[in-house]
């Protein structure tokens, strides 16, 4: 059979907000044209993040009843340990309520001014922890990472030539770990490939540099290497991501991806030292060793979440959805990063609006459009989230303008992806009406979640 089915039944409906132009025209002023500030009940498909987002298996909610919320040693918090060990092979696994929270320890351990965190690319949080505490990210994806139109395999890649020189120009001193985002959110949601996690290793260890990964959508990653990298078309899922975690010496993740959670995540640590003192802050700043941030029937569901990320069955129909949204728009010559990633469908706003200027936000025209059309809902990355004015007061821009359609898992249907597709090609129809944008009220650090704007 060739039809790509959702491989579960449903078993609960929550019903979706149907709105009228008028009224989204309203909402979105309301909203400062930031997706940010929009109630979710005004939103009839919500592709803002494919974080938190998953709807629970009926296994994962009879954990949530069978969730053990005592404080210290949670038989909840054992199987959560035993299915992160499982996976990482790593020591230590420290719990926190969510991605950025093991950043933020990790990085109030491992970074200072005079520091320097090289990655592929980094997460906007990962950045905004780095620069936070007075240390600088820096991205080396290979150059092929930033060509929104160009097809391969691997894209998400780290450039080992660039972080070969920037350890060199830095020095070793001044790298107290380097990062590899699996898959890599910021370059589209492009896999990282075996031979560049083992090469990254090898590099890394020339210099006593631990490596780490950002593993969100590591059983993402997983299944690009299994469909696309020879030699690992005969593996399981499990295994490919064991490999891939064996190359590691530490990982932060958010668990509200591939832990098919609603909330979640942890820092895993092989250095003893090092987990001692993240313990001390986890326990500071989050909650005990045995739960972190999490309530202990959020252990449940995260541990049946491990098992069922590495179903192929699930795999197959959660990448072949996003390329299924994929492939529609390309039909109809709608501008997008190729190829489509693991959680989303990147439209390119810079082909989609080459008359609006990087400085006046295409994306963000291009996403405003796109609810005021259909209330779809979607994020931008680019001149918004990561342009910054220089010291001249010049705004900078990064490589990529691009609108983020994040693609929540388990949660809709083939009949929402024809709609957001049609949707999309409506608002790529109405391109020339599109208008550049500019900044009302930001702040310093991760403007893009509270900036105000206003149409030019
Ligand atoms: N690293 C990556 C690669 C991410 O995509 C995210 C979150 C984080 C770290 C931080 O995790 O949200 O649990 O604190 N990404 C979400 C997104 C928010 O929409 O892409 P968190």
């Amino acid at each position: 059979m060739k039809t790509l089915i959702e491989p579960f039944k449903i078993k609960s409906i929550e019903e979706i907000p149907i709105t009228t132009r008028e009224q989204r025209e309203r909402y979105l002023a309301n909203a400062f044209y930031n997706p940010f500030f929009l109630r979710s009940e005004y939103v009839t498909i919500d592709l803002l993040t494919d974080s938190g987002t998953t709807a629970l298996s009926s296994k994962q909610w009879a954990g949530l009843m069978d969730g053990d919320e005592a404080y210290a040693g949670s038989r909840s918090y054992y199987k959560f340990e035993d299915a992160v060990k499982e996976i990482t092979g790593l020591k230590h696994i420290i719990p926190t309520h969510q991605g950025r929270a093991a950043e933020k320890i990790l990085f109030t351990i491992a970074a200072k001014p005079g520091i320097v965190i090289p990655s592929n690319s980094h997460f906007d949080t990962t950045r905004g922890n780095i620069e936070y505490a007075g240390a600088e990210a820096i991205d080396n994806l290979v150059d092929v990472g930033s060509k929104p139109e160009v097809e391969a395999p691997f894209k998400g890649n780290m450039d080992l030539e660039k972080l070969r020189k920037l350890i060199l120009e830095k020095g070793r001193e001044n790298i107290p770990l380097c990062m590899l985002t699996v898959t890599n959110n910021t370059s589209g949601g492009q896999p990282v490939s075996m031979q560049n996690i083992r090469e990254t290793k090898a590099l890394c260890k020339e210099f006593g540099i631990p490596l780490f990964l950002d593993a969100c959508r590591f059983a993402e990653n997983a299944y690009f290497i299994k469909k696309r990298e020879p030699g690992y078309e005969n593996k399981s899922i499990k295994e490919i991501a064991q490999e891939m975690f064996s190359y590691c010496d530490g990982a932060t993740m958010s668990a509200k991806k591939d832990g098919l959670s609603n909330t979640g995540g942890f820092l895993a640590l092989n250095d003893d030292a090092m987990a001692e003192q993240a313990k001390v802050l986890l326990i500071i700043t989050e909650g005990f060793l045995t739960y972190g941030g999490m309530t202990r029937r959020d252990l449940e569901a995260l541990a049946q979440g491990f098992e069922e990320v590495l179903n192929e069955n699930y795999l197959e129909y959660r990448i072949g959805q996003v390329k299924y949204l994929g492939d529609k728009l390309l039909e109809a010559g709608v501008p997008i990063l190729q190829p489509t990633g693991g959680h989303a469908v990147y439209l390119d706003a810079k082909r989609f609006a080459p008359h609006i200027a990087p400085e006046n936000f295409p994306g963000q025209s291009v996403l405003c459009e796109l609810y005021l059309i259909s209330g779809v809902r979607a994020v931008e990355i680019g001149s918004l989230m990561f342009g910054k004015a220089d010291t001249n007061g010049n705004s900078q821009s990064p490589e990529m303008e691009l609108v983020r359609l994040a693609i929540p898992r388990r949660v809709y249907t083939k009949s929402h992806i024809d709609y957001i597709a049609e949707a999309c090609i409506e608002t790529y129809n109405n391109r020339e009406k599109l208008r550049g944008m500019e900044i009302t009220h930001e702040v310093e650090y991760l403007r893009h979640f509270t900036a105000k704007l206003k149409f030019i």
